[in-house]
Order: structure tokens, then sequence, then C-alpha cells
């Protein structure tokens, strides 16, 4: 019988929620967060804990049928994917900021200026989009401290709290997307497989409505 290989988070933010909808769907995992892959117990389905920003290339290259991942990374890697269900978890923005003594208001007010982000493909789309040629600074992690050391003008990147960007003496002045954790799958997915999905899909469907 055909399994269904399904991508989650290895660490992260994502990762507890995503095992704990997995539970409440009826599928039990071990949570070996020092494994890389683990079956369910009950159901015909492996996991595959990768790195998030690995997750849409897996997709696309049908090394797994499906994912638990943030739409944020989808938009910026994996636009040519397909979401099946939206999960109402980890929500957060993708958001430009800039310094608070900063005169800039808006992402126009950044014309010329230097960004630093980990999401280069969505700010660029927006920055064409709004007619604005900015230079990017691309960085992997702790984005926000890029203007306090002379990096950058501002910074776009993941707010949730907002603790981040109140640290570090920044306030946000564009919201480029919403984002929140979804179900995508593969566009190599085989018929087999897409039936192990369309029974997860109805699970969840009504685990999400039972949450509302
Ligand atoms: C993420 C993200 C933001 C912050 C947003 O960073 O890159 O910096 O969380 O969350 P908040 O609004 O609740 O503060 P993370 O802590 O994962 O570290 P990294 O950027 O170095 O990967
Ligand atoms: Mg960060």
């Amino acid at each position: 019988m055909s399994k269904l290989k399904i991508a989650v988070q290895k660490s992260g933010r994502l990762h507890d929620d995503s095992m704990k909808i997995l539970k409440e769907i009826g599928i039990s995992v071990d949570n070996g967060k020092d494994q890389l892959k683990a079956s369910a117990r009950n159901f015909p389905l492996e996991v595959f804990y990768l790195r998030n920003g690995d997750i849409p290339q897996y997709l696309r290259d049908g090394v797994v049928d499906a994912a638990i991942i943030g739409e944020n990374v989808l938009i910026e890697k994996g636009n040519d994917l397909t979401i099946v269900e939206r999960l109402g978890f980890s929500k957060c923005k993708v958001s430009i900021a800039v310094p608070k003594s900063s005169k800039a208001n808006s992402l126009k007010d950044l014309e010329g200026k230097r960004i630093a982000t980990s999401y280069p493909n969505t700010v660029n789309q927006f920055l064409e989009k709004e007619h604005i040629k900015a230079n990017l600074h691309i960085i992997n992690g702790s984005v926000e401290i890029a203007p306090n050391i002379g990096l950058a003008d501002g910074i776009c990147d993941i707010v949730s709290s907002g603790s981040t960007l109140f640290k570090n003496g920044l306030k946000e002045v564009e919201v480029l997307l919403k984002s929140e954790a979804v179900l995508a799958t593969s566009p190599k997915i085989s018929t087999d497989n897409q039936a192990l999905i369309d029974k997860i899909q109805f699970r969840l469907k009504s685990v999400l409505k039972g949450r509302e």
C-alpha cells in the first residue's frame, strides 16, 4: 500500500502546532525531534522533518507529497504550488519596518534606499507592483538588527507578536501579506496519495470547524 509522505517543519514556530493538528485528526506520530523521519501508527503516512525553506523544492520535485508550511514561505519560494487547506495557526504578517526615528512612513519613502530581508521575491514583487526601486540586502536571520548596524534603511520580515520590532526600535510601515500555516501538495502526487490527502482534508475541515 502506498504511503503519503508529508513534510513538517523540523523545529521552529510551526512544528508543535503542526504535530498537534495531525494528532487532532487522529494521526499519531512519534514526535521525535532528533529523527528526520517518522511513521504514523494508524494511517499510511510518513512525516519528514525538514527545514522550512527547503520544503517548496521538495514538493516541486515530488520528494514529499504534501507539507504543512507557512504560506509566507510558499509565496516566497513556491508560488507555483497548490494550497489544499488553510490551517488557521501560526498567523503572522510579512511587513516592512523602519527605525522609529525614520521619516519614512510607507514603502514609497524607501525609494532608492536599502532594505534588508530574507524574503527577496516577496519584496521584489511588491516593489515592482508599486513601481518603487530599492536595493535589497538579503540576510537569513536577525534581520531586524540591520538598521541598527547601519546595514539598511528598512527591513522586511515576519511580524508575529511584534516584540522583535519593538525590541529593535522599529515601526511597521507596510504589511505586504498576511500568512498562516497551510497544507500544500506536490504537483507530482500520485492518485493513491491524492486520495489520502482528500481523507486528511476531510478530517481537517471538521477539526477546523470545531475550533471556530
Ligand atoms: C522570526 C522572524 C521575526 C520574528 C517575529 O525570527 O524572523 O524576526 O520571529 O516574531 P515576533 O513578532 O513575535 O517578535 P526568529 O526569532 O525565528 O529568528 P531568525 O530571524 O533569526 O530566524
Ligand atoms: Mg527574525
